[in-house]
């Protein structure tokens, strides 16, 4: 389970180097947001209802740019990372002036003002983040999120045997993640638990959902603090916080 001082990610990149010389963005050997079919589901729910070229987005560790590429709809993107080499790949692939590139200490959100944020991602980065780590950058995410804003988190899901099995996967679970969201004084959105294979994904809010206040008709954009109506299958807060057995289902 790695560390902040832990290569994995530059000897990841290095790797990637030697064994796909071609490839256009480094991590398209995870799967290719573009055309592997629970990738696209997943931007297709996950990303494309929360860009908009108004606002501003946070996205933390992206890597060669796999995600990043999707994400170029918002005004500005501050990409965080906490290896500099990484960064430079990033430059390598994805050249836009929306791009913000911002080196971290690993968990904090350094020149990005208080509650400025309508919308942070990450994938493929909290599967390796210990619980201090996860709960310092929750901490942060609550900080840049503007009172309308979504975060959408991938993280690993220890239960599930292919996380299990990965060493490189830190320990987490879906009812620790749950517990560390609601401890940084977050509002779980909506989670989903079987559409990656050793993950989940989980979106909280700063602000708790209010239905009462938003006039039905009205539930168009996420982003913009209007809510999703909460669809068959679809986990809200409130489910959440009275845990069924189709929660801990996996
Ligand atoms: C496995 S790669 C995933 C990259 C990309 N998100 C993707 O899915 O293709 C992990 C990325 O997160 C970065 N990273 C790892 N730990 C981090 C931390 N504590 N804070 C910020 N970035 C981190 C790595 O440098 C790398 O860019």
């Amino acid at each position: 389970m790695p560390d902040l001082d832990d290569t994995i990610h530059l000897d990841m990149l290095r790797a990637g180097r030697d064994e796909h010389p071609s490839q256009e963005l480094y991590g398209l050997h995870w799967g290719d947001p573009a055309t592997a079919p629970h990738l696209q589901f997943f931007a297709k729910k996950y990303i494309a209802p929360y860009l908009d070229p108004t606002v501003d987005a946070v996205e933390i560790g992206p890597g060669g740019g796999r995600w990043t590429q999707m994400l170029m709809g918002f005004r500005r993107l501050y990409a965080v990372d906490y290896h500099q080499e990484l960064l430079d790949e990033l430059a390598r692939g994805i050249r836009s002036p929306r791009v913000t590139p911002v080196l971290n200490d690993g968990t904090t959100l350094p020149g990005i003002p208080d509650q400025s944020i309508e919308y942070v991602f990450s994938f493929g980065v909290f599967v390796h983040l210990e619980r201090p780590i996860r709960d310092a950058y929750l901490r942060e995410i609550r900080r840049v999120l503007s009172p309308t804003g979504v975060a959408v988190i991938q993280y690993g899901e220890k239960r599930k045997r292919r996380a299990a099995k990965n060493r490189g996967f830190a320990h987490n679970t879906a009812p620790e993640m749950r517990e560390s969201i609601i401890d940084a004084d977050l509002f779980i959105r909506e989670e989903n638990l079987t559409l990656l294979g050793h993950s989940n994904v989980v979106c909280f809010q700063r602000n708790e959902l209010n239905y009462e206040q938003t006039p039905p008709g009205s539930l168009k954009r996420p982003g913009k603090g209007r809510v999703g109506r909460a669809r068959k299958g679809t986990l809200t807060h409130q489910a959440l916080t009275r845990p069924t057995s189709s929660v801990d289902r996996d």
